[in-house]
């Protein structure tokens, strides 16, 4: 054991030498600038309400009691899919335990050896992960160019996809969706979405970016994860009723494992309801526009309209002593170093919510713009 013991501490040592050692903090009471609960549903009272109502009258078990292929699947879940699919404008969603999980099992079932994932450069590990094991060639074209997702289509053998997301977790900024779908309808590459920030807050319900410009029938699948903007946990992928069919018998990650509890799905359905009341949605709106009035001027912050706004701080130290002032003055705004981001990329990452106040909005500009 001794060999593993040392990679391991040289590993941390590494880590530690760099500023890039990842620690976890337990939540604290600090002003939320952080949290991806943009709609503050995560600890709504009228959320939990919804819940705990649902739970009493149900008569469901606590576990479901196996994987869907076994003891884990019912009525409910059916229909809870069917509701997801319905309300997105498509033909069917199946239900992962998260949105890791479904981007795992996505694309490493349907791509294989000698087919070519041309993923944006920024897309999430957990398409990164999924490519990998599905054993096919992964390209990366330049964050949000459809002239580069080009270049390297023409390259790309087998059967093609493109993965992007809707808006990007780290710059917050939304991909230009009609070109990137015009380019790849002309090589024949089926396009998967991952809209993990935008589910819940884009389109006229919160269907996500994709339903609200439009395009929604053309993607081979889209991601809505129920971690975010929906408060809750797990992950739906929507597209067509034979993709859901080939993942039951091919997405190794919804197949090999335990279902969700009834109190998850019973969330996520909740959570739908919740955004029947389009307030929470209009807030977040608010305070979007209040934060770019506001903080207009700062040169290093990365252009987005959307709930996430990074501000770029070069360098792991600066970021990581920048935010720590932040959270002395009571505000929980994360530092995003090398290397989750490029060098020189490194940043302060503040996230938006309905529930923010002006005043904490403007103190918070305030201190980045004394310190920065
Ligand atoms: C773009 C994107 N996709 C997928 C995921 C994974 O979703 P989940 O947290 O539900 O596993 C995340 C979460 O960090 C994300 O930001």
């Amino acid at each position: 054991m001794r060999a593993i013991n040392n990679y391991i501490e040289h590993s941390l040592q590494n880590r530690l030498k760099d500023d890039s050692l990842r620690e976890l903090s337990a939540n604290t009471s600090l002003k939320d600038f952080y949290s991806n609960d943009y709609l503050g549903f995560a600890s709504s009272g009228n959320l939990k309400k919804l819940i705990f109502d649902a739970i009493d009258e149900g008569l469901y078990r606590n576990g479901s009691g196996g994987s869907r292929l076994i003891a884990g699947n019912d009525l409910f879940t059916e229909e809870l899919e069917d509701e997801i699919a319905r309300y997105h404008g498509s033909e069917s969603a199946i239900l992962f335990n998260s949105g890791y999980d479904a981007n795992m099992g996505l694309f490493s079932s349907v791509a294989q050896r000698g087919d070519t994932v041309v993923a944006d450069e920024l897309i999430h590990a957990s398409v990164i992960d999924g490519i990998r094991l599905s054993n096919a060639t992964r390209f990366s074209f330049k964050h949000n160019d459809a002239q580069s997702l080009e270049e390297k289509l023409k390259h790309a053998k087998g059967k093609l996809f493109v993965a992007i997301e809707s808006i990007y977790s780290m710059d917050g900024d939304a991909a230009p969706l009609h070109e990137i779908f015009e380019v790849a309808e002309r090589y024949d590459a089926a396009v998967i979405i991952d809209e993990a920030h935008a589910g819940g807050i884009y389109g006229p319900n919160g269907e996500g970016l994709i339903y609200q410009s439009g395009l929604h029938q053309r993607a081979f699948a889209r991601l809505i994860t129920y971690g975010k903007a929906f408060g809750c946990h797990g992950a739906a992928v929507i597209g067509a009723e034979n993709l859901k069919k080939y993942l039951i018998n091919f997405a190794r990650s919804f197949i090999y494992t335990t279902a969700a509890p009834f109190y998850n799905l019973i969330s996520i359905k909740m959570a739908y309801r919740m955004l029947a009341d389009k307030s929470y949605v209009e807030l977040l709106r608010e305070n979007i526009s209040y934060f770019i009035e506001q903080a207009k001027g700062l040169g290093a912050l990365i252009p987005s309209s959307s709930s996430i706004q990074c501000i770029l701080v070069e360098g792991n130290s600066r970021a990581r002593h920048l935010a720590a002032y932040l959270q002395r003055e009571g505000f929980n705004a994360k530092a995003i170093v090398n290397p989750t981001v490029k060098k020189n990329q490194e940043r302060i990452r503040i996230c938006l919510h309905s529930f923010n106040t002006k005043s904490d909005i403007c103190t918070l500009i305030t201190h980045v713009k004394e310190n920065i």
